[in-house]
């Protein structure tokens, strides 16, 4: 049949190309087709422009999901260890930043360079600029699709389109849409790893900060995360606040502990007794930065230009219960236009956790970020690209 292939792949970032490259090493006849201009977009821009492609620690509690279960398959088959020894393969220099998070030494361009060299020395076909206007199955089997520019044919159809953040990235919720059309349940997409905006008296003081970070311990519905926060224009963000931002729900408050690693109530008497004309600002800003403690204690409204001897045991105990309680109720996050992922996606009850395959319609695969499971922060959403990507082109 003319412009028939054994797979066809829609999507060529992460998992598309990744899947691509395996199951044409594997001997499959594949074609990948992105609606972009150019390949693997996500890649280049993340992790600052240096790709933090795994992580030493990938365990599914790292992922979210509403079946916490269905990611472990998949993982375990294809793991961190994997894709390092693939990136070194390739020679591609890299290092531990923190916290096991594993980044390119030069540029994210090295991953996605990998990712297309293993694509055309196993053959792979991939059509950019390339807009899919239908998708159906063929009553003998396969999928047939009709695209901007032609019709194709397959015998297993993946799909690999990602998650809707960034949509100047050339995302879409084009999976989403096939999923719905085949009769897949998809948790409706929420945005995740995304900075908070603040309501008016609080964006004052983040504005005020712009800039200035501080580590804090930040928790929400019984999850907790200790790195650093930043102050925006807009509101909070730095790595603290897009980790908990996945837990998040609107009209749900945040309790920030300013200094995770001291007791403010125990400090505080002890430099009552040794500097008592220390100024609570003083005292503060050498525990935070001097601007941080100055605006923040303005904010909630804590005197702070008095001495240290001038405050009592209760005024001691409030500041310390303040520092160690922020509470901080967001008006919101700032959504898709600068989310790192979304939370949500395709239901898993519909797809094998073993190859990701859908359980009613035979060669329908659905990779990557489309799929009801989102990680941290720190590499781990590639690394289920990845995982997810092979455990798909181990079947096909
Ligand atoms: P991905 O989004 O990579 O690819 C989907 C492809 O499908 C795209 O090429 C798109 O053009 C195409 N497509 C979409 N709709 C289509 C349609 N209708 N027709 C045809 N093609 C279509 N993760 C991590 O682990 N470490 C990190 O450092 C970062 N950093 C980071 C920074 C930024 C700014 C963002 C936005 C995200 C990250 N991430 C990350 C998350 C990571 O990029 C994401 O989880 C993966 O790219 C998901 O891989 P997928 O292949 O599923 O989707």
């Amino acid at each position: 049949m003319k412009n028939h292939t054994n797979v066809i792949i829609i999507g060529a970032g992460a998992a598309g190309l990744m899947c691509a490259a395996l199951a044409a090493a594997g001997g499959c006849s594949v074609r990948v087709l992105d609606h972009a201009n150019k390949a693997g977009k996500k890649i280049l821009m993340s992790g600052g422009g240096r790709c933090n492609f795994t992580n030493y620690d990938i365990q599914p509690e790292r992922y979210l999901g509403h079946n916490p279960h269905f990611c472990k398959s998949a993982l375990s088959r294809y793991t961190q260890w994997d894709f390092i020894a693939l990136v070194d393969k390739h020679g591609v220099a890299w290092h531990e930043k923190k916290d096991g998070q594993l980044f390119c030494d030069n540029k994210s361009s090295d991953i996605l360079n990998l990712l297309l060299s293993e694509c055309d020395q196993a053959g792979v076909d991939i059509q950019l600029d390339t807009s899919i206007q239908a998708v159906a199955a063929e009553p003998a089997g396969g999928y047939r699709l009709q695209t901007s520019s032609q019709q194709y044919h397959c015998d297993a159809l993946v799909i690999a389109t990602g998650g809707p953040s960034i949509p100047t990235l050339g995302a879409s919720g084009f999976g989403y849409q096939v999923a719905r059309q085949f009769g897949l349940a998809v948790y409706e997409p929420v945005a995740a790893l995304v900075p908070f905006t603040l309501t008016s008296q609080l964006k004052q003081l983040s504005s005020e900060l712009s800039g200035n970070a501080c580590r804090v311990d930040v928790s929400c519905h019984g999850k907790h995360f200790l790195e650093d926060m930043l102050f925006t224009h807009r509101g909070l963000s730095g790595p603290a606040m897009l980790q908990i931002s996945s837990y998040w729900q609107p009209g749900d408050s945040l309790t920030i502990n300013l200094l995770p690693e001291a007791d403010a109530a125990v400090e505080l008497r002890s430099a009552q007794h040794t500097t008592p004309k220390q100024l609570v600002k003083t005292w503060l800003g050498q525990r935070l930065t001097q601007k941080i403690a100055e605006c923040w204690l303005a904010a909630v409204g804590f005197a702070a230009d008095q001495p240290l001897s001038a405050l009592n045991g209760a005024q001691m105990d409030d500041l310390a219960q303040r520092i160690h309680h922020w509470q901080v109720k967001p008006a919101g996050t700032e959504g898709y236009r600068t989310a790192e992922v979304a939370l949500g996606g395709v239901d898993t009850d519909e797809l094998s956790s073993k190859t990701l395959e859908s359980k009613n319609h035979q060669g329908l695969y659905f990779i990557g970020e489309v799929v009801d499971v989102t990680g941290h922060l720190g590499g781990f959403n590639f690394q289920w690209a990845w995982s997810s990507a092979a455990a798909a082109a181990e079947h096909l």
